[in-house]
C-alpha cells in the first residue's frame, strides 16, 4: 500500500511530537511519502493540479497536525479548498478520489481525559473531527479511524519515541483491521 502524509505543521523546527512521528516514518521510505505543506509553500500559493496528481499516486493518504483550535492548522484547510475542487473531487465528474482511504493524525496538548463529555474539552476528538471526517465522504473518499496523540505536551522524548511506533503502525494498518 502506497501511503502519502500530507503534514502541515507551522512550525517544524520547533516541533518535538510531530518531528518524532515524520523521524519514525523515514525507514518506511519505500511505502510512505512525506509532503510537507508548510516546507512546500511558503508562501501559501498551492500549486493545485500538481497536488491533485499526487494524490492520484497513493491509495491512502494521512493528514498529520497539531491540533490547533480544535481544528487543523490554515494552511491545511487552504489545501483542502482548493485541492478537493468541484469537479475534480466532487460534484458533477468529481470522481477522481474515489474508494481512496484517507485519515487524521493529530498530536493534542489535551489529555485524552479532557477529550469527553464532562471533560474539560466537553467533546471527542471524533466530535472535533467531524468537518474533516465530511469533506473527505463528500469528496468520495473512505474516512479512517484517526491516530491521536494526546498531551504531547507533557510527554518524555522516551513516551513521544513510543508514540511514533504506534503511529507509524497505525497508519500502516490495512483497513479491515483498523475499523474493526
Ligand atoms: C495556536 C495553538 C492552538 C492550539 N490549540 C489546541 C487545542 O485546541 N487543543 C489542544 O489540545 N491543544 C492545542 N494546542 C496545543 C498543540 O496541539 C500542541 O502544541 C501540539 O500538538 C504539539 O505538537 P508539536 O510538538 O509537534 O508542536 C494549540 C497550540 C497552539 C500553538
Amino acid at each position: 500500500m502506497k501511503i502519502l502524509v500530507i503534514a502541515a505543521h507551522p512550525q517544524l523546527n520547533a516541533s518535538r511530537a510531530n518531528k518524532a512521528f515524520l523521524k519514525g516514518l523515514s525507514k518506511y521510505s519505500q511505502d510512505i511519502h512525506v509532503h510537507d505543506l508548510y516546507q512546500l509553500y511558503p508562501n501559501w500559493i498551492i500549486d493545485v493540479e500538481k497536488e491533485q496528481q499526487l494524490l492520484l499516486q497513493y491509495d491512502r493518504i494521512v493528514l498529520q497536525f497539531p491540533f490547533y483550535w480544535y481544528s487543523c492548522p490554515p494552511l491545511l484547510k487552504k489545501w483542502l479548498e482548493e485541492v478537493m475542487a468541484h469537479g475534480w473531487a466532487y460534484g458533477p465528474g468529481g470522481d477522481q478520489l474515489i474508494g481512496k482511504e484517507f485519515l487524521v493524525a493529530t498530536t493534542t496538548g489535551g489529555t485524552e481525559k479532557a477529550y469527553r463529555s464532562g471533560g474539560d474539552n466537553q467533546f471527542t476528538i471524533s466530535e472535533f473531527l467531524r468537518p474533516l471526517e465530511r469533506t473527505i465522504t463528500r469528496c468520495n473518499g473512505t474516512y479512517l479511524p484517526a491516530f491521536v496523540s494526546y498531551a504531547v505536551m507533557t510527554a518524555t522524548d522516551e513516551t513521544l519515541a513510543e508514540e511514533a511506533i504506534r503511529y507509524a503502525e497505525h497508519i500502516r494498518t490495512p483497513l479491515p483491521v483498523l475499523v474493526h
